[in-house]
């Protein structure tokens, strides 16, 4: 069946509902783009070919996708149907399925896709889609069936009369069709509605006339039907996705004090036994060690890593930052484009000042340090293996191994050994 498959994903509109200037597949879910989701999802398909259709903006979009995937570029945003016109020429001698997914809908999961191509191979069917029962059907295509509960068409909720927009089955945007039957009747299509736009979904009316075997699977989990227009949506759906991916974390043994109040984006790694505690965000590219622990009201940003048995407490802000095993930073403390070594105990308060207000600088702290009480590490600097440095010290240089400094600007007191 796998190789039988081709999959385009529509991505050319703009973010019109969003009113924002960036495409909207790029605006994120738990600090991802919404295509990146998508894009996934289709590669744990293992399709034979995938094609996104860009339009608006197309150069931006362009960098998340994978080389493997094809891009075809649609001239002008005149429609989802234009838009797999668009797709289906980089198809060309493609035979088998095609099916068409939304940008937009970055909370699709791969069973429900499997369950829908099933059934669409098995029964051989010319088209089928995706649809969910909504309590709440505002906003999507309603799916209207005939009297014998046949499939016959979608109507848009701006096309709608009063009748149809009490329907609750949706379409979801998820269709899987026969290549030739995508093929020969998108032509057919006409821009005759509200927008004028060449709607995909008219096709679904076209085939139930000329008697093609059209038929809809259900989305069990409603969730996944979400398609993401507005940036409530967007919250919306970031919510979800936030809470599955607190809770793969939680089946991996890391402990959420407060699912509700932590925020772990995409990609995060956290170890066995590490506890977060409310009030936590977690930006991306994060790796935590295992048995950590992290807050409460930790900002952790992107590149920072956690070795294991680290104690990073609250009012901790890191970013850019390497902290070694079994090293403390407890109480009110910034750590950016540092190195900090293993068993160091930092200080409340304590500051890595990394930017002169041109660049950025790097600080280094060896191991077994201990940085005193409102110290700050004016970059760049180096602290030496099992040095000290006083509380309130400002240090404005290296300082040796097993020195103890002290003061404003910080001056060696003593050697330890
Ligand atoms: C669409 C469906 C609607 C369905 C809903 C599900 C149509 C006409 N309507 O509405 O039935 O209930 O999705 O979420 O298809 N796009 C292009 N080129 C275009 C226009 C759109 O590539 O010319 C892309 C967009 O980037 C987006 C996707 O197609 O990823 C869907 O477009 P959108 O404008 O969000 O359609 P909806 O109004 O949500
Ligand atoms: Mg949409």
């Amino acid at each position: 069946m796998k190789n039988n498959i081709a999959v385009i994903i529509l991505a050319a509109g703009k973010s019109t509902r969003m009113k924002s200037d960036m495409p909207k597949v790029l605006h994120k879910l738990c600090g991802r783009a919404m295509l990146g989701y998508v894009l996934d999802l289709v590669a744990s398909l293992k399709p034979r070919q995938v094609v996104v259709v860009l339009g608006f903006k197309q150069e931006q979009v362009r960098k998340i996708i994978p080389k493997s995937v094809k891009i075809a570029l649609q001239k002008r945003l005149i429609g989802t149907a234009d838009a797999v016109k668009a797709g289906l020429s980089a198809l060309k001698g493609f035979k088998g399925t095609v099916l068409v997914l939304y940008g937009d809908n970055p909370l699709l999961k791969k069973d429900t896709l499997k369950k829908l191509l099933d059934y669409h191979i098995k029964n051989n069917v010319d088209a089928t889609l995706l649809t969910a029962q909504l309590k709440k059907p505002a906003g999507y295509g309603r799916v209207i069936r005939d009297k014998y509960f046949s499939v016959c068409g979608i109507v848009e909720e701006r096309d709608a009369d009063e009748v149809e927009k009490d329907i609750r089955e949706i379409n979801t945007g998820i269709m899987a069709f026969k290549k030739e039957i995508l093929d020969s009747n998108l032509k057919y299509i006409r821009p005759n509605n509200r927008k004028k736009e060449y709607y995909l979904t008219d096709i679904i009316g076209i085939l139930a006339k000329k008697g093609c075997l059209v038929e809809a699977v259900k989305a069990e989990d409603l969730q996944e039907a979400l398609g993401i227009n507005t940036g409530a949506e967007l919250a919306g759906a970031n919510f979800i996705m936030q809470k599955r991916i607190n809770d793969e974390f939680m089946q991996e043994g890391v402990t959420i004090v407060d699912p509700a109040t932590t925020f772990i984006s995409f990609g995060t790694k956290i170890g066995a036994g590490t506890v977060i505690y409310p009030f936590t965000v977690i930006e991306r590219d994060v790796k935590i060690g295992k048995r950590c622990s992290v807050g409460p009201f930790a900002h952790l940003r992107e590149a920072v890593r956690l070795g294991n048995d680290v104690t990073a407490g609250n009012f901790i802000e890191m970013v850019r930052a390497k902290i070694g095993a079994k090293t403390f930073v407890k109480h009110f403390s910034y750590i950016g484009d540092s190195s900090v070594g293993a068993s160091v105990n930092i200080g409340a308060g304590t500051v890595t000042a990394n930017f002169d207000g041109l660049k950025k600088h790097y600080t280094i702290i060896k191991d077994k340090v201990n940085i005193g009480s409102d110290t700050v590490i004016v970059a760049p600097a180096r602290i030496g293996r099992s040095a000290t440095t006083g509380a309130g010290s400002v240090v404005t240089k290296n300082v040796p191994d097993n020195a103890v400094v002290a003061g404003v600007p910080a001056r060696t007191l003593r050697k330890k050994r």
